[in-house]
C-alpha cells in the first residue's frame, strides 16, 4: 500500500537548506523586502515591481488604528492581566471578525462573485444594496465610526490607479459606495477593509485569503500595543469607576 504523506507545495526544507516556493531563503533575505516575500508565499510566484508596490501599501495601510479598536484593546487587556506577549497578540487577532478587519473577506467575496456574474455594475450595486437593506444587514467594507472619507482608501485607490490595478472590482466598490449614499442618505464610506478587498480582487487573490491581509498587517501594531501596555502601565488595567454603569436588578434576597 502506498504511504500516505502530508503534501505541501509551500516550503521545502532539507538539512541546511530552506526553499520558499522554490526560492532559497538566503537569496530572498538578500534581495527581497518582507512584503515581496509575503506576496510570494501567498500567491506562489514573485511579484513584479507594480505588484510589490501595491502589496507594500496594503500591508502598511492597516498596521495600526490607535488603542480603541477591539484588537488593540484585547491585546492590551490580555497582557495587563499578567499573560505573555504571544497570548496578548493572539487575543488581539481573535477579535478580528466581520466588523473589524475581517470585513475584507466577505467584501472581497461579494465583489468577486458579482464581477464573475457579469452585467452592468450599476445594476449589480443596486441589487446588492436592496438585498442587504431588505434583510437589515450591513454591507461589509462600508461605513466608519470616525472617518467620513477613509484616507487609506483614497491612497490605496490612487496607487492602484497609478500601478494599473484599477479593474472591475474597484469600479464596483466605488459604484456601491455612490449608490449606498444615495439610498441611505448618509455617508457610508468605503473603509480600508473594503478598499483592500477591492484591490486584492483586482490583483487576482482569492477572497478566502482576505482576513489574512489584515492579520499580517496588524500584528506589528498589536505587538507594539502589548509592549507599551506592559512597560508603561500598571498591571491589571480596568475601567475607572466613572466609565461603567450597572443597570441590572437592585439588591435581592433569598428567603
Ligand atoms: C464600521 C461600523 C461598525 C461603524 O458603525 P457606526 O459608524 O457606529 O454606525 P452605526 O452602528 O451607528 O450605524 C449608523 C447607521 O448606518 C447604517 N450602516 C452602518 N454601516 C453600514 C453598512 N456597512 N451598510 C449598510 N448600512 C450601514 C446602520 O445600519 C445604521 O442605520 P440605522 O440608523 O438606520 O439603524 C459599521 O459601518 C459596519 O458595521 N460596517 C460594516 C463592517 C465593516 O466594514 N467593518 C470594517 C470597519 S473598518
Amino acid at each position: 500500500m502506498e504511504k500516505e504523506t502530508w503534501k505541501t507545495s509551500i516550503t521545502q526544507i532539507k538539512k541546511g537548506e530552506i526553499r520558499v516556493r522554490g526560492y532559497d531563503i538566503t537569496e530572498l533575505m538578500e534581495k527581497l523586502t518582507f512584503s515581496q516575500v509575503v506576496f510570494l508565499i501567498l500567491k506562489g510566484e514573485l511579484p513584479n515591481p507594480k505588484e510589490s508596490k501595491m502589496m507594500e501599501a496594503i500591508l502598511v495601510s492597516s498596521i495600526d488604528h490607535g488603542a480603541t479598536p477591539p484588537s488593540s484593546l484585547a491585546a492590551r487587556t490580555v497582557i495587563s492581566g499578567g499573560n505573555p506577549l504571544n497570548a496578548s497578540v493572539a487575543g488581539g487577532v481573535l477579535t478580528i471578525g466581520d466588523s473589524h478587519g475581517g470585513a475584507i473577506e466577505q467584501c472581497a467575496r461579494i465583489f468577486q462573485e458579482m464581477v464573475k456574474k457579469g452585467g452592468k455594475l450599476s445594476r449589480s450595486a443596486a441589487e446588492l444594496i436592496n438585498d442587504y437593506s431588505s434583510r437589515k444587514k450591513r454591507i461589509p467594507g462600508y461605513g466608519h465610526r470616525l472617518h467620513e472619507t477613509d484616507p487609506r482608501t483614497v491612497e490605496l485607490f490612487k496607487l492602484a490607479g497609478k500601478l494599473g490595478f484599477s479593474g472591475r472590482h474597484i469600479d464596483l466598490a466605488k459604484e456601491i459606495e455612490k449608490k449606498l449614499e444615495e439610498s441611505s442618505g448618509r455617508k457610508l464610506p468605503l473603509n480600508v477593509d473594503g478598499a483592500i478587498a477591492a484591490v486584492i480582487s483586482d490583483m487576482g487573490f482569492d477572497w478566502r485569503m482576505g482576513k489574512g491581509f489584515f492579520i499580517i498587517s496588524r500584528v506589528p501594531g498589536l505587538v507594539a500595543h502589548a509592549y507599551e501596555e506592559l512597560t508603561r502601565e500598571k498591571p491589571m488595567r480596568r475601567l475607572g469607576n466613572t466609565d461603567f454603569e450597572y443597570d441590572g436588578p437592585g439588591p435581592k434576597g433569598i428567603n
